[in-house]
């Protein structure tokens, strides 16, 4: 039902400058694969076959990796190398992938309307900030289980989880009412709220399943933190006039916008990757 995954990548990535001045940060790798591909291939377990990806200036590489590489796959073939593309061929077989571009940063808000050409007005769809690296070892992935809760309630759900309250600040923050397990109906969200005003520790983070009358809200929603238009306040809107869930997902998220966090997910991985090898 949900088929198409848009992917805002349009952003600077000024925490990881140099890294990120001619290269996107979403291509910076965790082991030996670059943060957007893990949100690809979550889309993908969700159930997702079309890839939207809103991308700006200087984010070629984006598109280039989503393709086939001739040149380089003719010279590995028939070596023990080839292996290490099977990933992503299997990715590039399975899923289309549609581009647009966000000219300047208006917001997040802005970067999903922008994707409204790419995934229609028809159709619910999901959104995954490549970032934000979630993984669950127990089960289904965070997306996986967003659309499983889609089909029950039929309304936008936003991921969230709970945070220390001195770090509220950097996110949108929700107020609900519980309606079961881990399951959250919306009453208003705010985004980065300072400490002392932050409705509740239940921070939003980069996984929404929105409906497509989400456009028409964020139409009509004003700039606001940091003069942009911010999806949580259109999502607050909706919330408002029809209904939003926030759902506590199972797993863990590393915040792979910041160094400590790409270094803890760089660490998860690779010991990941240790026991699987020893096995
Ligand atoms: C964005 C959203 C924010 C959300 C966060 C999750 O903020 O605006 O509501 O909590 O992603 O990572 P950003 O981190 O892009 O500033």
């Amino acid at each position: 039902m949900i088929k198409a995954c848009l992917f805002p990548a349009a952003g600077y990535g000024t925490r990881f400058l140099p890294a990120t001045k001619a290269m996107p940060k979403e291509m910076l790798p965790i082991l030996t694969k670059p943060l957007i591909q893990y949100g690809v291939e979550e889309a993908m377990e969700a159930g997702c076959n079309i890839m939207s990806i809103i991308t700006g200036r200087g984010k070629r590489a984006i598109t280039d990796h989503f393709d086939i590489s001739y040149e380089l796959e003719h010279q590995i073939q028939g070596s023990d190398k080839e292996k290490m593309l099977a990933d992503i061929r299997h990715i590039i077989d399975k899923c289309t992938f549609t581009y647009t571009r966000q000219n300047e940063m208006k917001g997040l808000g802005d970067a999903i309307y922008k994707g409204r050409v790419l995934v229609g007005e028809a159709n619910p769809f999901a959104v995954v900030l490549a970032d934000d690296l979630c993984v669950n070892s127990k089960g289904d992935g965070i997306l996986k289980q967003m659309v499983k809760l889609y089909e029950k309630y039929k309304c936008c759900v936003v991921a969230c989880m709970e945070v220390p309250t001195a770090e509220v600040n950097k996110y949108g923050v929700i107020e609900g009412n519980k309606i079961e397990d881990g399951v959250y109906m919306v009453s208003n969200m705010v985004e980065k709220p300072d400490i002392d005003k932050a409705p509740s520790n239940l921070a939003v983070i980069g996984r929404y399943i929105l409906t497509p009358d989400i456009f028409s809200v964020i139409k009509e929603t004003k700039p606001g933190k940091n003069g942009e238009l911010q999806i949580t306040d259109a999502l607050c809107t909706q919330a408002q006039k029809g209904m939003v869930i926030a759902y506590k997902f199972k797993g863990t998220r590393f915040d792979c916008g910041s160094v400590d966090g790409f270094v803890e997910a760089t660490n998860y991985f690779y010991d990941l990757e240790k026991k699987k090898n020893k096995k």
